[in-house]
């Protein structure tokens, strides 16, 4: 079967079909999510604090994300794999852009690139689109500005707001094909999905959004402190610890392996 495509968006958005996104970091969790039928991976840069063991987005490399990307492509048949451009893999000009975007497409398979920012980074949004490379834009709490923003907060109260939603028509005419609206009141992301004529993707932007976006580990009770966004369908954490301890005592006591587990 073939994968989705930002078409499939555009149709979503036109019915009224809400839909998921979900991050992916690994090929393994790329075929589980795909066999249950997520249609959007994310290779977020969210692996720096989920998989790399980093305070958050910043340290995350191009090459790390091309290995993670090309995990997710090789484990998944059927999802549209988009991958994050990190920080420092895009900003400073729409060659650096090009660039970048061109080696997570074809060193990992990727179908399209994300990018944090709205009118400070259209000329290289337009930059792709013109070079046949799909453009998720990401604006609200986007996670590599976290500096600025003084920590991970809700934007866009007050009079910050218009600021956003000017970002986001600019990203729409530089040719977004989407737009992740991260943290931001819902609604202001209620007034947003209803001016653009592309979808919005939400994660802690309320109900109104077009498609929702979550952290995987978040979802499955692995993150230690879950953001309150987000919501976990399992308590993996608890469930895997108890798991390995159990296997750690069976080794200890030497109940493992069995006979039936070893070989003549
Ligand atoms: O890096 C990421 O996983 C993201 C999502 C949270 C939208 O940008």
């Amino acid at each position: 079967m073939a994968r989705y495509t930002v078409l499939d968006l555009a149709a979503w958005k036109k019915s009224g079909k809400p839909f998921a996104m979900l991050t992916a970091y690994d090929s393994t969790m790329a075929s589980v999510f795909d066999q249950a039928g997520v249609p959007i991976l994310l290779v977020g840069d969210s692996a720096g604090n989920n998989f790399l063991g980093h305070e958050n987005t910043i340290p995350v490399t191009l090459d790390e994300l091309i290995s993670l990307s090309r995990a997710v492509v090789k484990g998944s048949e059927r999802a549209l794999v988009i991958s994050d451009l990190p920080f420092g893999s895009y900003e400073a000009s729409t060659q650096l852009a090009l660039e970048s975007s061109i080696r997570l497409l074809k060193e990992a398979g990727a179908a399209g690139v994300k990018l944090e920012g709205g009118v400070r980074v259209c000329e290289q949004v337009r930059a792709l689109v013109n070079s046949g490379i799909p453009v998720m834009g990401h604006l609200g709490m986007t996670p590599q500005s976290v500096n600025a923003f003084g920590g991970f907060k809700v934007q866009g109260r007050d009079s910050k707001a218009d600021e956003i939603i000017k970002d986001a028509l600019a990203l729409q005419e530089a040719g977004a094909f989407a737009i992740v609206l991260e943290l931001i009141p819902a609604k202001l992301a209620k007034e947003i999905t209803e001016t653009l004529s592309i979808p919005t993707i939400g994660i802690g932007a309320g109900i109104n959004c077009d498609g929702q976006v979550l952290v995987w580990t978040d979802l499955m009770g692995l993150t230690p402190k879950p953001p309150r966004f987000s919501r976990a369908y399992l308590n993996l954490r608890q469930e895997m610890a108890e798991a390995v301890g159990r296997w750690v005592l069976d080794v200890e006591s030497g109940s493992f392996p069995s006979a039936k587990e070893s070989f003549d």
